[in-house]
């Protein structure tokens, strides 16, 4: 918070400098692709705190985007302890200005939908690639939208990666759910052997090509990058190391979509986000917000997570 507060407020009345190429270690290529989103993406957005409500304040984000924090509850729970975590979550303080979405197995959806304040919204882990109909297991893009589900994660990588599901397969599925009124949350992320082979900038945008050629707008995704080696292992990214692929995703987006939709597409990150590190993680301007696993289990720390909102805000 402190970095920057410090590097706003040094800032000219354009702001420019606000992201600054020390923060984060870049090939040449991705510092010169940083240095032409930097035109497009450079402000802070004026938001009035509502900790501190009679405060202005500014935001330090890249993307005009909402931080967009989401809690993903993968095969966990019970009917009691999701009874125990939705009362936490209904009784959380919880900072205005974010998207707050959880997403239970499909089993408690119903059960959730029907007890959790409806400042939280509804999200499923997956969905079928098309229409309902003879796909036994399958859940489908409008049974979600029938039991109230607003969004769907897609491409995650235990789908990618332990039920091998491929790019295109993703893409589709992103399509078909977008066709039903879902919002998507759209995961990529690199294995460590691909980072290690210096891939993942490679990987992150393959991946995201199999949604851009599938889906007629990004009105309504949520690109979530979530390093696959730092999933469920407690091994965060550091802050630079997140900054420098959202800040690539972006101007991939920028170049092979357009500058609107980077500006505008929320890119959060995931990968053993907790309580301690988010703070840090979220002034990182390109990171809007987070996908949440196990520390979404915890009602109180999901709170935390949500509001590190603040951790963006530098007064005016
Ligand atoms: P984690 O999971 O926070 O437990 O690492 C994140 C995710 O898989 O979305």
């Amino acid at each position: 918070m402190a970095a920057v507060a410090s590097t706003s407020l040094a800032c000219p009345p354009n702001f420019s400098g606000l992201r600054r190429l020390s923060d984060t270690k870049l090939d040449n290529n991705a510092a010169l692709s940083m240095t032409t989103t930097q035109s497009f993406f450079q402000h802070l957005r004026r938001s009035t705190s509502t900790s501190t409500a009679s405060r202005a304040s500014v935001v330090a984000m890249a993307g005009t985007g909402k931080f967009f924090v989401g809690g993903n509850w993968k095969c966990n729970g019970t009917k009691d302890s999701i009874t125990k975590l939705v009362a936490d979550l209904n009784s959380a303080s919880l900072e205005a200005d974010v998207d707050v979405v959880v997403a239970p197995p499909f089993i408690y959806i119903d059960q959730v939908k029907n007890s959790l304040t409806d400042r939280i919204e509804i999200s499923a882990q997956n969905c079928w690639v098309g229409k309902g109909g003879a796909f036994t297991g399958e859940i489908s893009g409008e049974q979600l939208k029938d039991i109230g589900c607003k969004w769907v994660v897609l491409g995650h990588s235990e789908r990618r990666h332990v039920i091998g599901e491929k790019d295109d397969f993703i893409g589709k599925k992103a399509a078909y759910a977008l066709s039903q009124g879902l919002g998507v949350i759209a995961c990529i992320g690199e294995l460590l052997e691909e980072r290690e082979a210096g891939k993942t900038f490679d990987v992150c945008f393959q991946q995201l090509k199999a949604y851009a050629d599938a889906v007629p707008s990004w009105d309504d995704i949520v690109i979530a990058y979530e390093p696959v080696w730092a999933i469920g292992t407690g091994k965060v990214a550091t802050p630079q190391q997140a900054q420098e692929v959202h800040v690539a995703v972006r101007d991939w987006l920028s170049k092979n979509v357009s500058p609107e939709v980077a500006s505008k597409t929320r890119i959060i990150y995931g990968g053993s986000v907790n309580g301690s590190n988010c703070a840090d993680l979220a002034t990182k301007e390109d990171i809007d917000g987070f996908l949440v696993g196990g520390a979404s289990l915890k009602g109180p720390e999901f709170a935390t997570i949500v509001n590190s909102v603040t951790a963006k805000k530098v007064a005016a």
